[in-house]
Parts: C-alpha cells; sequence; structure tokens
C-alpha cells in the first residue's frame, strides 16, 4: 500500500532517503556514489540513503531504477513501514518512484515453495513524502493494470487459456456500466467465416475465441478506438515446429491480449470518457495431426485467400481474421494492435523498444509521444509500397511469409495492414519488450514486462 504524507517524520521502520550529489543529510558524514545505498540506525529504525548522481543528468527512467535497487536491497527485507523521501520535486518524480516502486518490485513467484523473502511490496505500507495529487492514483491504477498482464503472462499456458482469459474479462467489467461483452467460439467463428483464426487453432483441444468488449463512455457520436491483442497462449510453430531455445517461452504469445486485459482494466479504473472496443483473438498455435499444415490455402473472414508459407507465422492470420470482422462490424475509427508478432522485431529493436508501425502519421506520432511520457518504450519502422510485392504468392491473394530474406518485422506488419479495410491503424510489435528472460533489465526483474499497457493506457487518456 502507498500513501503520501507532507512532511519527512522517520517514525517508520525505515526511512529512504534519495539523495542527488551535493545534497546533504546531518547522519550522512561522506559524499554518497551513484547507486551507493547507505543505511544509518536511527534511533529504533534505518535511515537508508540512496546515491542517485548527479541531479541534472537523473533520467526517471534511472530513478525508477535506483528506488528498485532500493527496496530490493537486503536492508528493507522482512520491513513493514517505509517512509521514502525524495530527492525533489522535478516533474514526474513522484510518478517515476510509484513505479519503480511498483513495476520494479514485482515479481513471479507462485510457484516457489519455500518461504517468500518478502521483497514484494504487497505487505508494506510505504508513505511517500509528497503531497498527495490525484495523477499518482492514477499512476498507482496503471502499475496494478500492468501487474495484472504481467501475472497472466507469466503464468503457465494450461492455465491462462482462452477460457481463463475470458472469464478474466467477464471478472473485470462485472457490475460495470455502459459496457457490454461477445464472445465468438469456435461454432461462431466458423458460422461467420473467420477460418485463418480456426486454421491455427484447429489442432489444440482449447476452444478458439474471439473476444469483443464494447466500452461506450464517449461523447454522442464520437468514434471507437480499437485496442486488439494478439493471444496465442502457446506458440508451438505449428508443423513449422519451433527448435529448442525458441519454443521455451511461448506461454508469453499471449502478451497482446494480456496487455488488452491490463489496458481495459486501467481503463475502467480511470473511467476513461472514450469508446473504446477491446478485442481479444485467443488461440493455441498447437501440433498434431490435426494442425493446419505449410502450403494450405485458407480464404479468412476478409474474403482473401493465404497461402501458409509458415505456421509458425500464426499471430497474423489470427489478427487479421480480427481486424476484418471489427473493421466490418464496429467501423471503429482507428485501431491499435499489440502483438508478439516476429522474432524480427527483435533483431532489429532488442528488447527495451516495442515496433511502431502505422498507416497514420498523427496517430504514430501521438503514440510515440506516449512512448516517451510512460517509458513504455517504442521506435516507429516502416511499411513502405513495395512491401505488398513481398507478400505476393503464386496461388493466392497473398502469402503469411514474406519473399524476400531482410525486414520481416515490416513485412508482417503489411500483411496486417492488408486487413485494415483503411481504417486509422497503428501496430505495436511487443515481441521483445513483453518479456525478460533472464535476471532482469532497465526496472524490470525476470518474467512479463507489461509492455504496451502504460503506452495505450496514456494515448487513450490524452487522444
Ligand atoms: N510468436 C512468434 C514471434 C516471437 C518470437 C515472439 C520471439 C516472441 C519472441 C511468432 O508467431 C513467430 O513465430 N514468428 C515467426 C514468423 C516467421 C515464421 C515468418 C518469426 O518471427 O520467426
Ligand atoms: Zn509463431
Ligand atoms: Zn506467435
Amino acid at each position: 500500500m502507498i500513501s503520501f504524507r507532507a512532511k519527512a517524520k522517520h517514525d517508520k521502520q525505515a526511512s529512504v532517503v534519495l539523495l542527488t550529489d551535493g545534497q546533504g543529510h546531518p547522519r550522512l558524514k561522506s559524499k554518497l556514489e551513484k547507486g551507493e545505498i547507505f543505511p544509518v540506525a536511527e534511533g529504533r529504525g534505518l535511515l537508508v540513503f540512496v546515491g542517485l548522481g548527479k541531479a541534472d543528468k537523473l533520467s526517471l527512467t534511472e530513478l525508477r531504477i535506483q528506488v528498485r535497487r532500493a527496496f530490493l536491497c537486503s536492508y528493507l527485507k522482512n520491513i513493514k513501514e517505509v517512509e521514502l523521501v525524495p530527492h525533489s520535486t522535478q516533474s514526474g518524480a513522484v510518478e517515476a518512484i510509484i513505479e519503480g516502486i511498483l513495476i520494479g518490485t514485482y515479481a513471479w513467484d507462485k510457484y516457489k515453495s519455500k518461504p517468500k523473502d518478502d521483497k514484494s511490496v504487497k505487505n508494506k505500507d510505504i508513505f511517500i513524502v509528497a503531497e498527495h495529487k490525484k495523477p499518482y492514483d492514477a499512476t498507482i491504477a496503471v502499475c496494478e493494470g500492468m501487474t495484472l498482464a504481467r501475472n497472466l503472462v507469466n503464468d503457465n499456458a494450461d492455465t491462462v487459456t482462452s477460457e481463463f482469459l475470458e472469464k478474466t474479462v467477464r471478472g473485470l467489467i462485472k457490475g460495470k456500466k455502459n459496457v457490454a461483452i461477445k464472445v465468438l467460439n469456435k461454432k461462431e467463428l466458423r458460422a461467420n467465416g473467420l477460418n485463418f483464426h480456426l486454421a491455427v487453432n484447429q489442432a489444440s483441444k482449447k476452444e478458439p475465441k474471439l473476444v469483443i468488449v464494447k466500452y461506450s463512455r464517449g461523447k454522442k457520436g464520437e468514434g471507437y478506438t480499437a485496442v486488439i491483442g494478439k493471444g496465442m497462449t502457446f506458440d508451438t510453430g505449428g508443423l513449422n515446429i519451433k527448435p529448442t531455445g525458441s519454443m521455451e517461452t511461448m506461454k508469453i504469445d499471449m502478451s497482446g491480449a494480456a496487455a488488452v486485459c491490463g489496458i481495459l482494466k486501467n481503463t475502467l479504473a480511470l473511467g476513461l470518457k472514450k469508446n473504446i472496443l477491446f478485442v481479444l483473438g485467443l488461440a493455441e498455435n498447437a501440433i498434431g495431426s490435426m494442425a493446419y499444415k505449410p502450403g494450405d490455402v485458407i480464404t479468412g473472414y476478409a474474403g482473401k485467400s493465404v497461402e501458409i508459407g509458415n505456421t509458425d507465422a500464426e499471430g497474423r492470420l489470427v489478427l487479421a481474421d480480427a481486424f476484418a470482422y471489427v473493421v466490418k462490424n464496429y467501423k471503429p475509427s482507428r485501431m491499435i494492435d499489440l502483438a508478439t508478432l516476429t522474432g524480427a522485431c527483435v533483431v532489429a529493436l532488442g528488447f527495451d523498444y516495442s515496433g511502431l508501425f502505422s498507416n497514420n502519421n498523427e496517430m504514430a506520432k501521438a503514440l510515440l509521444r506516449s512512448a516517451k511520457n510512460t517509458d513504455d518504450r517504442a521506435w516507429r519502422l516502416p511499411i513502405y509500397p513495395e512491401m505488398k510485392d513481398y507478400i505476393k504468392s503464386q496461388i493466392a491473394d497473398l502469402k503469411n511469409t514474406s519473399n524476400i530474406k531482410g525486414a520481416g518485422a515490416s513485412t508482417a506488419a503489411e500483411f496486417l495492414r492488408q486487413f485494415t479495410g483503411d481504417t486509422d491503424w497503428a501496430h505495436l510489435d511487443i515481441a521483445g519488450s513483453s518479456y525478460v528472460d533472464g535476471a532482469g533489465r532497465m526496472y524490470y526483474g525476470h518474467g512479463a514486462t507489461g509492455a504496451g499497457v502504460r503506452l495505450v493506457t496514456d494515448y487513450l487518456l490524452n487522444n
């Protein structure tokens, strides 16, 4: 629990005191190095000084990182009440501190049998020395949306199934006004001809689902923004099976759908006065005798036929049907999709940036602004007219793989673009940014990061 108090009182079990170079403290005799964490006994409690380095060099990212380090340090283990004294009232600092605590100390330990060493802040009462402002509550709410997304991604694929995700969405909207839900199961997907979606799921025992939540709190006549997530609950690659080393993390292939859940939670918590469609394309790319096959030609909801160049390029197929269905039946004024779509995006940008693609420069600019505001980073990559030729097929309207070697993230985006029906659209490829495989990076620990949740929530709030 985080709360706020106007003045430092040093009356809790511990006080975390953030200091930039030149800022002193009566109990601190020598200069703190950047990144140094220095404990001093104070009465019955503890003062934990944290060195932030030069004030003019301190980015909000670095601040989050240092706050995270402080809260994970051994001095704060098993301490229940912590006062936190910020270094300044610099704009955005308190929000960054909150994120450093809530995003930074998130850990996935559901399946650890040993007593958990209490790194999580769930059981701590934290008192931030700052005047309580409303935006801070919003920051806390958004972090909780991220936690939901991260929990969904981190749990086993056979736990977080399409059914589980549908239930999660129903739980979020239960009892809320101006919200309606529609779910297309296998039967409805078949009746409507969402054959790409069905093909991808056809070796799975689990139900394919297209979940659509219509949230209507915008002005009369205002258009809808569709937020669409790739929800591959597991991606084996299908008959083009993924090799060892590439499949182990593929429970994360529903990170887009998980982000949509997080964004929906935020939208409800913040009471956004907007019209929004939340869409989850849920399937499992399983393997077996029923699996769809390389070389198949399938005609999807939009009426376009696709040659299957590779069964591992399944995300774009499910999204293509979701786009076409939403465009035809809901006519949104704009769409944003989030998808762990391509390994090529990871090659291009690494792990700290999501790939952004768009058919609309204004939308792209606004999303980049939100990416900057929130530190939920994105970098724009191109889609250009020649790319049409790269995904042509000899035997169908197009192909789900590319005829050229490079630019795999862009050719995948071009495939998606052909199902937008010219609706203003942006695509976030979160293949690299959604997950940390290792001890940690930036202010994230191992596991899901909640990529896209802050970015798209901020975009919806401001656009
Ligand atoms: N889910 C993967 C993309 C992915 C890769 C996500 C790494 C997260 C980390 C996607 O379905 C996939 O397998 N894409 C293929 C496409 C290729 C066959 C054209 C890829 O990127 O290799
Ligand atoms: Zn795949
Ligand atoms: Zn995939």
